[in-house]
């Protein structure tokens, strides 16, 4: 016999999108569980994104979880593109009318909102086992298995939270959803070490030998990626052999300053680009990962993520509070409108940044054009400042 419990909303996952829905809901007085596969531990174990947009880092105050962030973000002005051994700055700021970026880890903003959450007695199942959601056209509940034993939990709503390999997508019938995903023929093997960054600013750099990426999480720790082939494994890379990798593809500046160091953690993350549509279906809404994914040369996926669940709280907000169904019926299309935006900045600069393996070296000068452009023109400078910091609202 399944243990049986109620509540308003279920959310399957505890990444950044479940967990700040989850704290939205619960400081509206929305009475919320979230359900996750893995432990709190290995949740935090992921090292995922740094960059955080302005509108990102207000709705983090406005869920009362930004404390720790104010105190230990970088708010950076600009980023810096390399290519043909110079350095350029593009300034977020001075283009945008004051918008800046905040460096603050993935991992750091995961922690901040586990912590809030298990200190206003929000429940959170960890290592819930056969996730499963059913009757979302009427009824919904979820089921799961919890230490050998079989719980269930009827709701009102099921937020599917959870990621792109997660189950709340992959329980809709084929024939209400559609897809569109790229693959590329690269990915990015990312390492993080207790090293003090670089740069201030992080370093995208396009080069003969591949993409590479200088980023950072505080002043002490860095994160580097470099572009790899998809059939890499990040344990036959050694510490050596990638920074070696990656002084060869930033500046001469870069590559002199750079300190080494041991690694703290290495993986290799593909790159995609895909979109699901709708993100509803019935009582169950798709946010973040579980409805889209963009390559990360961008920064956006987080973002996009969060800006999801802004939409979605302010939806359930809004039909719990007032009875108005509008915003929980516009949630997809709100949501795609930006999605889409996202999904071509993220997909243009990862086309101008990387080095494409079947590619020649037309490819190559268009590409440098591209980025000559870019660091030149006023115009062209402040279309990418404009998306990178937020401010494409469409
Ligand atoms: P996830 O973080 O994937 O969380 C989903 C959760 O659901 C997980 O905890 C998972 O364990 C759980 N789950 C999965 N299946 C089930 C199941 N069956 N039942 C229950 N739970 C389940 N974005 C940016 O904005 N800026 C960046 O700088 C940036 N850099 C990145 C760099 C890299 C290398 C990578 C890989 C990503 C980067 N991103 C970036 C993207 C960003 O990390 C993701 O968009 C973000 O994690 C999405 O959050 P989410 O909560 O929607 O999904
Ligand atoms: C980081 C990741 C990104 O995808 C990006 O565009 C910038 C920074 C990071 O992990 O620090």
């Amino acid at each position: 016999m399944a243990q049986a419990k109620r509540v308003q909303v279920a959310i399957v996952g505890a990444g950044p999108s479940g967990l700040l829905l989850g704290q939205l809901l619960h400081r509206a007085g929305i009475d919320n569980i979230i359900v996750e596969l893995r432990s709190a531990q290995y949740v935090l174990g992921r090292i995922r994104a740094g960059v955080l947009e302005q509108t990102t880092v207000d709705l983090l105050d406005e869920a009362g979880v930004a404390a720790r962030l104010h105190r230990e973000g970088l708010i950076h002005d600009g980023t810096q593109m390399a290519f043909g051994g110079k350095r350029h700055q593009i300034n977020f700021r001075k283009l945008t009318g004051g918008k800046t970026v905040t460096v603050y880890g993935q991992t750091e903003l995961t922690r901040d909102l586990m912590e809030t959450r298990h200190e206003e007695g929000a429940p959170t199942i960890y290592e819930a086992l056969d996730v499963s959601v059913h009757g979302f056209d009427a009824k919904p509940v979820v089921r799961f298995h919890k230490d050998g034993a079989e719980h269930e939990i009827g709701c009102d709503f099921i937020a599917g939270c959870d990621g792109y390999h997660g189950v709340t997508r992959a329980s809709v019938p084929a024939a209400a959803i559609r897809t569109f995903e790229r693959v590329y023929p690269f990915g990015w093997l990312g390492l993080l070490s207790e090293t003090p960054p670089v740069s201030e600013e992080l370093i995208y750099c396009n080069h003969p030998r591949g993409f590479a990426l200088c980023s950072m999480r505080s002043p002490t720790r860095s994160r580097y990626y470099v572009q790899c082939s998809l059939d890499e494994k990040a344990e036959s890379w050694t510490d050596q052999m990638f920074w070696d990798e990656l002084r060869r593809r930033v500046d001469p500046e870069a590559a002199e300053s750079m300190v080494t160091g041991p690694s703290i953690e290495k993986s290799v993350a593909p790159l995609r680009s895909f979109v699901a549509e709708p993100m509803r279906f019935g009582k169950l809404f798709l946010a973040g990962d579980a409805a889209h994914i963009v390559p990360p040369t961008g920064a956006k996926g987080l973002n996009l993520a969060e800006h999801d669940v802004r939409l979605l709280a302010d939806a359930l907000i809004d039909w719990y509070d007032h009875g108005r169904r509008d915003l929980l019926d516009s949630y997809s299309a709100d949501c795609l409108r930006r999605v889409w935006r996202a999904e071509h900045f993220s997909a243009w600069m990862t086309a101008m940044l990387h080095k494409a393996p079947n590619g020649d070296e037309f490819d190559e000068k268009l590409q440098l054009s591209q980025l000559r452009y870019v660091t030149t023109s006023r115009a062209a400078a402040t279309s990418l400042a404009e998306n990178y910091v937020g401010l494409d609202r469409v």
